[in-house]
């Protein structure tokens, strides 16, 4: 009899891990990052390094503190719409708003590196971490010019 607990209690406990596994794998990146406010915060740490890089504050030398703060906002609407979230992103696209910059590959990793930088300060785990960056990733060939 004990015998037949154990197993019923074991087929159980296996099909609800199949079903956990099965809820987490169809949730939204969105979700998995930790929704809106994470979103923000981690663009909100990601902005300043970006801006005060040696390498990349020159193009940001005459923007005033609201047009930082423009971009940090259509930043946080943008990872949160390709993430899979309620926001809709109304700014240019990224060849619209990087054209003519001539922004290089080195400084692109710098700017990728700061991103990460950011996650990994937030301990946003190495497979949402994956996927955003897949994300931003798909953006480089619009952004990069040389
Ligand atoms: C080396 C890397 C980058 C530099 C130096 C850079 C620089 C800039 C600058 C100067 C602007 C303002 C352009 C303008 O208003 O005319 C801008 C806008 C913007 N950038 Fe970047 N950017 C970089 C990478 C990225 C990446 C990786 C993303 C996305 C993940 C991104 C998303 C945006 C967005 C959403 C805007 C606002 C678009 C708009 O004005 O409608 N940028 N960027």
């Amino acid at each position: 009899m004990k015998k037949i607990i154990f197993s019923v209690l074991l087929a159980v406990t296996f099909i609800m891990s199949l079903n956990v596994s099965k809820s987490q794998a169809q949730e939204s990146l969105y979700k998995r990052l930790g929704g809106y406010d994470a979103i923000a915060a981690v663009v909100d740490d990601f902005v300043p390094r970006l801006v005060t890089d040696q390498m990349l504050s020159k193009y940001f030398v005459g923007a005033s503190d609201e047009s930082k703060m423009r971009i940090r906002q259509l930043l946080v609407d943008q990872i949160c719409a390709a993430s899979g979230g309620p926001c809709v992103y109304i700014g240019r696209t990224m060849k619209q708003s990087h054209k003519g910059l001539g922004i290089s590959e080195a400084e692109w990793n710098s700017a990728a590196g700061h991103l990460v930088a950011s996650l990994k300060k937030f301990n946003v785990p190495e497979k949402e971490m994956n996927d955003l960056v897949a994300i931003v990733v798909s953006l480089k060939g619009d952004i990069v010019e040389k």
